[in-house]
Parts: C-alpha cells; structure tokens; sequence
C-alpha cells in the first residue's frame, strides 16, 4: 500500500526538526516553509496560489507554521496564526493536525488551577494564545461541518531537553511529540484536542486524550541540571 501524503508546514522550524525523525518512514512527506527547508518548497502560506499548489493531493495536514513568539501583537498574529488557518481549513483536507499552544489554556496555570482538564474553556494568558484558542475553535467547526477532521495539539514547552526550571511541568520531549503526532494522524476522530506534554513528575496537565497519546517521558531526569529561571514559559 503506498503511504499516505502528509504536507508539514514551518519544517524549517524548531518543533518540524525534532519531530521530522519521527514522520519520515511512515508518510510520504511534503515539506514547506517561509525559510529555506532542504528537500522542502520554499513559500509563504498566506499566498493562495502557494496554499494552493502545496495541498494538492495531500491525505493529511501537520500545521506547525506560525508565529510562535508569545510577546508578538495581534498585528504580527493575525496574518500566520488566523487568516492562514483559516485558508488552510478551507482547503478540504481530510485529516488537519493544529499546533496549538498550552497558552490556550495558560491562565489556568498561572492561577495554580492546576492540573488543567483539557475540557475546560480557553482560557489564554496572551493574544498569542488567543490565537491559539480561536484556531481550536474554527478547527472544530469545520469538523463539524464539513468533511475535515481535526486534532489540536495543546504543545507545551517542546525542546531536546528541558531549558529551564519553570518548563519542568510542560516540557514535551522528542519521542512524545513525535508519537503524539502519529496519533494525531491516525486517529478515528472528527474533533479532538489534546495536552502536548511529557509524562512529567511536576506536570501541570492532565494528559487525558481521546487519540490514544500516552507520554512516556519525565523532564525530572533533568531537573538537577537545567539553569533556575522561573519567568521562562507560560505568560506570569
Ligand atoms: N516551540 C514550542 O515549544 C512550542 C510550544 C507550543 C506551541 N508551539 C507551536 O508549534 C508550532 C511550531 O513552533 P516552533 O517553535 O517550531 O516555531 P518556529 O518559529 O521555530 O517555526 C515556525 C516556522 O513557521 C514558518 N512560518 C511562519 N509563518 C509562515 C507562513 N505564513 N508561511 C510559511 N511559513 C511560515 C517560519 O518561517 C518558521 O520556520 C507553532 O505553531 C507554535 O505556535 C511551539
């Protein structure tokens, strides 16, 4: 059986290259990116003839491209982070993985409400998790209202290793990541979200998913060496 098309956006960046390992074998991979990705096509996704010409006859969307800086205005949010998702929704892709962002939900933490249930409201403690929080949003909509499925992904800290003491709780390793994706992918689902973290010691979220992710890391194994810094994270 051939494999399945995955188009994988923001494959410059640094979530795409500790994922890339884990996709590679199973899927038939286009890659893309506003930057230069070796072996990937280089343009911006708020253009509708590049939009157009990279979802040709993919299965399946991994959405990573965005801005992800959690200080960046809504000025510098709006175009990548909202009119691209709902460009890339509006394509009819089958199966559309998001890339959301514990910041959805990041008010929660802040408060010591935690562990956070993924099934309480968005919650966002910065317009960059606003707009987090709206792409859900307009993800699930379109699963219910059309032929796309779904799945957001609430990604919390995700690096090699842990960087700092505060991203203890919502660190997500490389193997959880690129296992919460392949679920992401083959999940029976029309709608789902799920918490993006490791298996950590301090978490501060309930990993309870309907798409069979099941975290096998724990940043403690690290916690001795990464440098005290508490302002790192989710915005205080
Ligand atoms: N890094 C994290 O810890 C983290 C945590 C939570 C959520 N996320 C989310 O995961 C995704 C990936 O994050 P990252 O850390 O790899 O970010 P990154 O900035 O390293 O990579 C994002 C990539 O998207 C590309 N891009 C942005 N707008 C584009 C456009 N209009 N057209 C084409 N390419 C465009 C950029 O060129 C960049 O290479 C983002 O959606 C981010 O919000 C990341």
């Amino acid at each position: 059986m051939s494999k399945r098309r995955v188009l994988l956006t923001g494959a410059a960046g640094g979530v795409a290259q500790l994922l890339l390992p884990g996709l590679v074998d199973s899927y038939d991979l286009v890659l893309t990116d506003r930057r230069p990705v070796p072996g990937g096509v280089t343009g911006d996704l708020a253009d509708p003839a590049f939009l157009a010409k990279v979802t040709e006859g993919v299965d399946a969307i991994v959405h990573l491209a965005a801005n992800a800086n959690p200080q960046a205005t809504w000025d510098e949010l709006r175009i990548p982070n909202v009119e691209v998702v709902a460009s890339l929704l509006a394509t009819g892709v089958s199966r559309i993985v998001l890339a959301s962002s514990g910041h959805a939900m990041g008010q929660y933490v802040t408060n010591a409400r935690v562990p956070v249930d993924p099934d309480w409201p968005v919650a966002p403690c910065c317009a960059y998790g606003a707009t987090k929080g709206f792409a859900e949003a307009l993800g699930q909509a379109h699963a219910y209202r059309t032929a796309t499925s779904v799945v957001s992904l609430r990604l919390g800290a995700t690096s090699a290793e842990p960087l700092a003491t505060s991203a203890l709780g919502g660190w997500l390793g490389p193997a959880d990541l690129r296992q919460l994706v392949l679920c992401a992918l083959e999940a029976d689902v029309r709608y789902e979200v799920c918490p993006g973290v490791s298996a950590n010691t301090r978490s501060e979220w309930d990993v309870r998913n309907a798409i069979g992710y099941q975290p096998t890391l724990d940043s403690e194994m690290y916690a001795d060496g990464v440098p005290v810094d508490e302002s790192w994270g989710l915005c205080r």
